[in-house]
């Protein structure tokens, strides 16, 4: 069975609403049911979810797509895993399907990388990456973990790779657009190599450890790249979204040898920031995986500044982490060295919320003997209890630091509250969709073309419309899509949002544009009035268009003859084509 109809069948078999919901609590308000958005930072219910055109939309972010697109954004799995496993939910058997694989305009940059990987592997191997193997072996880095991880070996000549690639093809300005180069050499020369990955598991870089004595920076990373941005990478993501789900936490470390290490354990739900500061894409790629998120950085000074500052961050983005202290200045990994399996398990279970362990870190300095002091860290005590924002343990706190510091519970209680109404204030003009970028206003001709489309979408009346009436879309998106509108009608003679998001699975680019359109909140119901002045706006623009560049082409053309002509086609796009459906419209 062709993949298409395959889908289909399984999605009749489903409700978007019912997945959906399973995974974001959902409000039904009229016909559609609304939730939160987990695909960008926000509070506000902007996602609906129909039922009758099964397809969710946020008005927000502009994201929306039927439950495959759904499933695949949330839980950033490919398309055949989500068939197969909404299949088996509903007893389709999607064993042995072919799903064409999307091709990327990356892929070609992905193949250097593999490429890349692979060589780097082999030279580990090679009699050089002896000295290399000595070192990793002396970290106690087995060579299933090597192998699982990829480590490889970068060579001293300095040009090796470089000419390799060049010899696939690839040349010297892509290979430095993709950080694999630098001029005519190799970007990186006799360093331990770990690829890095995207959250989809494709490798997008490297960072090269050095391994013998040298004054040289420890770790070297790609640079930024169209495909790698250092500050929205965490090491491991791709596999610790498994991981995630089934422990049900997610353990965010510094380097990205404490998460080898942990997972030579059997530690596996772990990420690694790579010496970055914690940056929004981080911290929302984070929240997909687990809302259970555990900080375990380094234990020495700069390890629990970034603990504060990380929770922090993550607090102000609606999670409350857990943190975890680990004793002595070590790292994950020097710890599990030193202590073990167990000891680090039992480490794990000592996390506490974030907001005990700000409080408590608000200790540090203070003077008890001091009243100004002791009042001042019981000010900042309650500042952080109302951060909290759960009032069980906001009591608890305040019971505790009247105990403590022997003050009155109805003191605190008090303040507690004034700063509560304080926050809530500074907080509630502010509207999340305040922080997304402006979207730019349209132009008309735009409205009305996108407006055609999205009746086109949900009306087989409108489609045989554009047909009759050979409309020519003036861009060539729009010329795409319709043709692909028109096409799925002919073949399916029926047209719903739902299955043409599957059937435009492997061309992103008409996708997006499609969600631009969809998540628009274009008018859905339809009369031969308005569709006909849109027609009108349309076919107007285009014209004025053809013209423009009938003008610029006569101005170029120096032969007499050929001005004429062009003047003479001119002059009949302005008398206008007579279309018999203008006639129609009423003026
Ligand atoms: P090892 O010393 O090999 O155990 O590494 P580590 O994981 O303990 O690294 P460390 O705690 O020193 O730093 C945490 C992370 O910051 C590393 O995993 C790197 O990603 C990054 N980092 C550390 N040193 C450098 C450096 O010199 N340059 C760059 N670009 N990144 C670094
Ligand atoms: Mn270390």
């Amino acid at each position: 069975m062709e993949h298409n109809d395959l889908a289909n069948e399984i999605r009749n078999k489903v409700d978007i609403v019912d997945v959906i919901g399973e995974r974001i609590p959902l409000v039904k308000k009229g016909r559609n049911f609304f939730g939160v958005c987990p695909f960008h930072d926000d509070t506000n219910p902007s996602m609906s979810v129909s039922r009758e055109k099964q397809i969710f939309r946020c008005f927000s972010c502009g994201t929306s797509g039927n439950v495959f697109t759904f499933l695949m954004n949330y839980e950033h799995k490919e398309f055949k895993e989500v068939l197969q496993e909404l299949g088996s939910q509903v007893g389709i058997s999607v064993s042995n399907i072919k799903v064409p694989k999307r091709a990327s305009k990356y892929d070609n940059l992905y193949n250097a990388y593999q490429l890349t990987c692979k060589y780097f592997q082999n030279n580990l191997v090679s009699p050089y990456g002896k000295a290399a193997r000595i070192y990793l072996d002396e970290r106690g880095l087995k060579d299933d973990i090597i192998k699982e991880f990829e480590i490889g070996l970068s060579l001293p000549q300095r040009n090796d790779l470089t000419l390799l690639l060049q010899s696939k093809n690839y040349d010297l300005s892509q290979l430095n657009d993709i950080g694999l180069s630098a001029g005519s050499n190799d970007s990186y020369s006799d360093r331990i190599m770990f690829p890095l990955y995207d959250p989809y598991g494709k490798i997008v870089g490297f960072s090269g450890r050095i391994y013998k004595e040298s004054n040289q920076s420890k770790y070297v990373n790609t640079k930024d790249t169209v495909l790698f941005k250092k500050g929205d990478c965490l090491y491991h993501y791709h596999k610790a979204v498994d991981e995630a789900r089934v422990s049900k936490s997610i353990i965010i470390m510094e380097g990205f040898m404490d998460v080898i290490r942990a997972y030579s354990i059997g530690v596996k739900n772990t990420v690694a920031l790579m010496g970055t500061a914690f940056t929004d894409s981080q911290s929302r790629l984070i929240k997909r995986l687990s809302k259970n998120i555990i900080l375990c950085l380094d234990g020495d000074p700069p390890g629990r500044h970034a603990a504060l500052k990380i929770g922090e961050k993550l607090l102000e983005d609606g999670i409350e982490a857990k943190v975890i202290t680990i004793p002595n200045n070590d790292d994950p990994d020097s710890y599990i060295i030193k202590m073990g399996k167990e000891k680090f398990l039992s480490l794990i279970d000592t996390a506490i919320p974030f907001g005990d362990y700000k409080i408590s870190a608000l200790k540090e300095n203070v003077n008890f003997k001091s009243d100004e002091d002791l009042a001042l860290y019981i000010q900042n005590v309650i500042q952080e209890v109302v951060k909290i924002n759960d009032e069980i343990r906001a009591e608890i706190i305040l019971k505790k630091l009247a105990k403590d510091y022997n003050i009155g519970y109805n003191t605190l209680e008090k303040r507690f509250r004034q700063l509560q109404q304080n926050q809530q204030e500074k907080i509630s003009p502010i509207k999340i969709e305040d922080k997304l970028p402006k979207k730019p206003r349209k132009s008309k001709y735009i409205i009305a073309i996108e407006q055609v489309i999205y009746y086109m979408l949900n009306h087989e009346e409108v489609i045989e419309k554009v047909e009759e009436e050979k409309m020519i879309f003036p861009s060539n998106e729009a010329r795409i899509l319709t043709n692909e509108i028109i096409y799925f009608y002919r073949n399916h003679r029926y047209i719903d949002i739902a299955s043409f998001y599957t059937y435009l699975q492997d061309k992103p680019d008409l996708l997006q544009y499609l969600n631009e359109i969809v998540s628009s909140n274009y008018k859905e119901d339809w009369n031969e009035d308005d569709l006909y002045a849109y027609f009108k706006v349309i076919e107007d623009y285009r014209l004025s268009q053809e013209i423009k560049r009938l003008e610029k082409l006569m101005k170029e053309e120096s032969d007499c003859l050929e001005q004429a002509k062009i003047a003479e086609q001119i002059r009949k796009l302005r008398l206008g084509e007579k279309k018999t459906w203008l006639e129609k419209l009423k003026h």
